[in-house]
């Protein structure tokens, strides 16, 4: 599903990621650790093509990326949900709007829109807040917005930055349940977290990252 293949990825004279290869399997959960600055954000943001890697391949559901034209990427990104670790809430839209946006511009119908919105919000219970705006929420109501959006459409892939950096041990838990529950639905999941927390014990399949080398990959 996910190749990686002796990939590196500089900004200007720092380079966040080196020669990384790895692959993930379609359907697989795993989460993707390390200090801060050590490259999962950088790794994440490779996937989703919101930065472009200098050395090596990529190849997402056949795609490679090198080979991509420019027009192709929003093909892409329609099969992954992003949940960005500084959230992305558009702040003059209600919750509802947020959420709903991704099917919007899909052309998804009034009716069939309210029911997956809803079930979205009510998964990550915030059925409730549906008409309030991103400043009047907690941060973790924030994150959890940021999780309902990406789920809404029902991707492929979810790709997931720090999704409860600001959530508490009990919700945590339940973030992971839930993330867990749409990966036994067939989604493939990425989840970029410092938190070790998150995977111990979890039995799924954990990348280290230290200073842009990949340095581990084990069971957490
Ligand atoms: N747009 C950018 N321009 C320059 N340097 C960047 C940019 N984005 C990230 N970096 C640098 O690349 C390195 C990796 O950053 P990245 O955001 O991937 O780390 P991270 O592991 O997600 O950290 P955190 O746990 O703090 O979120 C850092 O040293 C960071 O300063
Ligand atoms: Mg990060």
């Amino acid at each position: 599903m996910i190749q990686f293949q002796s990939v590196s990825k500089h900004y200007d004279t720092h380079t966040a990621l080196r020669n990384i290869t790895f692959s993930v399997d379609k359907g697989e959960m795993l989460f993707v650790t390390g200090p801060s600055g050590s490259g999962k954000t950088t790794l994440l943001k490779l996937i989703y093509v919101a930065e472009k890697h200098d050395e090596g391949t990529i190849s997402i559901a056949g795609w490679e990326l090198d080979k991509l034209k420019e027009s192709s990427i929003p093909l892409i990104r329609r099969n992954i949900g992003f949940v960005f670790q500084d959230f992305r809430l558009l702040n003059n839209r209600n919750v509802f709007e947020n959420v709903a946006l991704a099917l919007r511009i899909r052309g998804v119908g009034e009716k069939e829109l309210k029911t997956h919105v809803f079930d979205s919000l009510k998964t990550v219970n915030l059925r409730h807040k549906s008409d309030s705006y991103p400043d009047e929420l907690s941060g973790g109501e924030q994150q959890r917005v940021a999780i309902a959006r990406a789920i809404v459409t029902e991707p492929t892939v979810i790709l997931a930055d720090e999704p409860t950096g600001n959530i508490d041990p009990d919700l945590s838990a339940g973030i992971i349940r839930l993330f867990k529950d749409i990966n036994t639905k067939g989604a493939t999941i990425l989840i970029a977290t410092h938190n070790r927390e998150l995977f111990r014990n979890s039995g799924k399949r954990v990348l280290k990252l230290d200073n842009g080398n990949l340095v581990g990959d084990e069971k957490g």
